[in-house]
Formats: structure tokens, C-alpha cells, sequence
């Protein structure tokens, strides 16, 4: 297979602004060539345009940790798509298990979402849950498929190929209890045996798929090595820049 691996971290509601510049400062210079390896952090949308104005010709992806699914409007308080693509964002996090478990997002909300991210030119990494209970019954097939194809109903076959899927167990998220690598390739299978589904088996192969659930720098290599696992979302192991530098740098 010919995908580049992509190698994310996502900060959540953590560390500050003047962190997050000592956190570029000490990764500059230290990440793989982008034709290698794509590396991204999403950050709060405070730390956004400070972030980028640190991170002068490194090859890091800085990106949103979310968006609205409007452009512009009265919306208090939300992030524009729009003005995410103005300030040179260039990938969003959507649907993460925490926006879906804590602020109610919806198959529907987060399909409306991944439209607005490629109509304002950039790419989405969608995440796909899986609770406990599923995974111990047979709903489990039908759970990840059906997020799937919620989450890229209507979107073009030109879009879907640059689309970014990660595969997060909810019992795997911040547990420090990762899925086994056996089982974390069953579900970043299933999730391109969906797009295959949807699209075609050409767009399936295009289609970066991630693991997500506490990764880290000694598990992270065997999650890596799996056939349909095309890289890893890591939250808690992506706040140090030491840890965030291994897993960056899984294959040298
Ligand atoms: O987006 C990242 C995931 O929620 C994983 O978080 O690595 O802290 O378990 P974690």
C-alpha cells in the first residue's frame, strides 16, 4: 500500500498557548519529511493562530479539534470551517467519542460537519467509537459501519479519497487499557471494507485509517505494523514532546 502514515496527536482541553510554543520549539527540526510521514497535533482553537506563527517551515499539521457545520451566522460561540481554512488550518477533528459523549453530537451533526469541512477545502479526520457493550455483543460490525456511513453520507467520491478515519474504542480512550493490535486492525478493517461499501475498493485503499486509544511510544510500533492501520490519534502520549517525537518517529 501506498498511504503515508499519519501520526496525530490531539491535545484535547489541555496545556496552554505559551506550552504549546515550548512544545514547537522543542520538536523543531526533529519530525520526518512530510512525503515519509504526515504529522499533525489539533489544539483548542485558542492556540491555533499562535501556533501556527511558531511553526514557520516545520513540516507539523496543525490542527482544529472541531468546527461548526456553518460558515459564518449567529452561532454564538462556535468555530467557523470557514475561517479555520483563512487562518491556513488545514485538517479538523470530528465526531471525536467525547464531542458525541459530552455535547450530544449526532450521526447527522457530524455528517452537516464533514460536509463543511471539505466545502471550505480541508480535510477531516472522523472518528469512530465503539463502546464496551458493543464490542462484547454482534452489534459491534453494525455500530462501526453504520458511523461511517452516516458521517460520509453525500460526500463525493473526490472528497471521500482524502477523508481520515480513526478507529476509537471508547474503552480504550484515556483507560491506558489499548485494544490489542489484532483487535484494532478487525476495526480499521471494517472501516475500510465500509468505504469500499460506499465508494470502491481503489477509494478504500486511498483512505487513511488511524487507531486511537491510548497509544503510546511501546505499544505504538505494533499497532503501526498492522495492514489496514495507516496511523495512530494519541491523546494523552502527544503532550510531551518526547513522546510525541517517537511515535512521529515510529519507522526511522
Ligand atoms: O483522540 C485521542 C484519543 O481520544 C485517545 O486518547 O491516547 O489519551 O487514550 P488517549
Amino acid at each position: 500500500n501506498m498511504r503515508i502514515p499519519f501520526i496525530a496527536g490531539n491535545w484535547k482541553m489541555n496545556l496552554s498557548v505559551a506550552e504549546s510554543v515550548e512544545f514547537l520549539s522543542a520538536i523543531s527540526g526533529k519530525l520526518p519529511v512530510a512525503d515519509q510521514s504526515q504529522t499533525a497535533i489539533a489544539a483548542s482553537p485558542l492556540f491555533l493562530q499562535t501556533m501556527l506563527e511558531h511553526n514557520d517551515d516545520s513540516p507539523l499539521i496543525i490542527a482544529a479539534e472541531n468546527c461548526f457545520y456553518e460558515d459564518e451566522g449567529a452561532y454564538t460561540g462556535e468555530t467557523s470551517p470557514k475561517a479555520l481554512h483563512e487562518m491556513g488550518i488545514t485538517h479538523v477533528i470530528l465526531g471525536h467519542s467525547e464531542r458525541r459523549k459530552y455535547f450530544n453530537e449526532t450521526d447527522d451533526i457530524i455528517n452537516k460537519k464533514v460536509h463543511a469541512v471539505f466545502r471550505n477545502q480541508m480535510i477531516p479526520i472522523i472518528c469512530c467509537d465503539e463502546t464496551m457493550g458493543r464490542r462484547e455483543s454482534s452489534e459491534r460490525i453494525s455500530w462501526v459501519v453504520s458511523q461511517v456511513t452516516a458521517a460520509l453520507k453525500g460526500i463525493s467520491i473526490e472528497d471521500a479519497r482524502n477523508a481520515i478515519i480513526a478507529y476509537e474504542p471508547s474503552w480504550a480512550i484515556g483507560s491506558g487499557q489499548t485494544a490489542s493490535s489484532e483487535e484494532a486492525e478487525e476495526g480499521c478493517y471494517l472501516i475500510r471494507q465500509t468505504i469500499a461499501d460506499i465508494y470502491s475498493d481503489e477509494v478504500a485503499n486511498e483512505v487513511r485509517v488511524l487507531y486511537g486509544g491510548s497509544v503510546n511510544d511501546d505499544n505504538a510500533n505494533e499497532i503501526l505494523s498492522q495492514n489496514d492501520i495507516d496511523g495512530v490519534l494519541a491523546g494523552g502520549a502527544s503532550l510531551k514532546p518526547e513522546s510525541f517525537l517517537k511515535l512521529a518517529n515510529f519507522q526511522q
